[in-house]
């Protein structure tokens, strides 16, 4: 199966541990079908409102990952609209733990679908994975207004295009030791870890990705946008710190 940078990227923004991963808006379900062929151990969920997609896909997925006798399904389609995602029905124990991928998909859609799944599973055990198609500050903007946290966040740049990548949480985890304890920063309208590279790559990146947001953000504010008034202030200020990765 051939990938690329973004997927790729997502797929390794994916760490063991997880008992439910959910591929939302899967469309040729490439993430989650390169998930499985990484022999994940969570059950793999593709989720798409398209019947003709699921159908395409189901055929794939048969062929690809046939379920042996005796064992139980790895993979599962729901054709649905990712606001209905089954949490509690597919799993009912609270400890139970979902990751939940929405990529592709506008930063407005993206916003309006987590906040329905949020919503409708306040206990559940739930990080998302996010990688917005446009407009991420607004979704920023509704993560900051529904308090969530940032547990990683990454630019990614494929065709000429840049994307925030951000793992987040409803709640806020400890990521130190008990002695210096500290906890997951919550969403910000700009980003933290996005301007903090550790390669010479990520840094290129994360300069240009930097210029091409400011110059957007410079236009759009001469028609008194606020937000955009907002963004440019920040990232006139904001510093590309260089965190860069000590080889010895
Ligand atoms: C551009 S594709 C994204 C594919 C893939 N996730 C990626 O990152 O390349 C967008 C897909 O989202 C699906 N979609 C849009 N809104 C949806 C919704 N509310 N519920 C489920 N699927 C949706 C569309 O059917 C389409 O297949």
């Amino acid at each position: 199966m051939k990938i690329g940078k973004r997927i790729n990227h997502l797929v390794e923004r994916v760490p063991a541990g997880y008992d439910h991963l959910w591929d939302c808006c899967c469309d040729h379900g490439l993430l989650g079908m390169t998930l499985l062929q990484n022999k994940i151990d969570a059950a793999m969920h593709f989720v798409d409102i398209v019947p003709a997609l699921m159908t395409e896909l189901e055929g794939k997925l048969r062929q690809r990952f046939p379920v042996a006798v005796g064992q139980s399904q790895s993979w599962r389609l729901h054709c649905i609209d990712v606001v209905d995602l089954p949490i509690a029905e597919v799993d009912s124990s609270d400890s139970a733990r979902h990751l939940v991928i929405i990529a592709g998909v506008g930063g407005d859609l993206t916003a309006e679908l987590l906040e329905a799944i949020h919503r409708r599973n306040p206990k559940a055990n739930i990080e998302y994975l996010l990688c917005p198609a446009n407009r991420p500050q607004h979704l920023r903007r509704a993560l900051i207004k529904l308090d969530f946290y940032c547990l990683e966040e990454q630019l990614v740049e494929e065709n000429k295009r840049f994307y925030e990548v951000l793992t987040i949480t409803a709640q806020a985890r400890q990521i130190t030791s008990e002695a210096t304890p500290e906890q997951n920063p919550p969403v910000s309208l700009l980003g933290d870890k996005l301007w903090q590279p550790r390669t010479p790559e990520a840094q290129d990146i994360a300069t240009r990705y930097r210029q091409r947001t400011l110059a957007h953000y410079q236009r759009m504010q001469r028609s008194g946008d606020l937000l955009a008034a907002e963004m440019v202030e920040g990232l006139e200020r904001m510093a590309i710190q260089q965190t860069l990765d000590v080889k010895n």
